[in-house]
């Protein structure tokens, strides 16, 4: 999410800032990807549920740490309403 926001990636807004409130960070991971990354925490898991965009394959990007093992990782972004409006 830090990363998008500092490139100017149109759809991730970070609203929440990495707090695990907002949901304005959603992406759609390549199954493939998902083992390489670190699993969501219970917060986030919660969160997903109430995300009617987010999939099985979602995840917050601001739960994922960038490392160099996830070089070549292509996100896709999906557009969310924040939660609560
Ligand atoms: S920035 Fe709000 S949940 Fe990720």
């Amino acid at each position: 999410m830090e990363q998008a926001l500092a490139r100017g990636v149109p759809g991730i807004l970070g609203q929440c800032g990495g707090g695990i409130t907002c949901s304005t960070c959603l992406c759609h991971v390549p199954p493939a990807w998902l083992p390489r990354l670190p699993p969501p925490d219970p917060d986030e898991t919660e969160l997903l549920t109430l995300v009617p965009e987010a999939r099985a394959n979602s995840r917050l990007s601001c739960q994922i740490p960038v490392t160099d093992s996830l070089d070549g990782l292509t996100l896709r972004v999906v557009p969310t309403t924040p939660l609560g409006e």
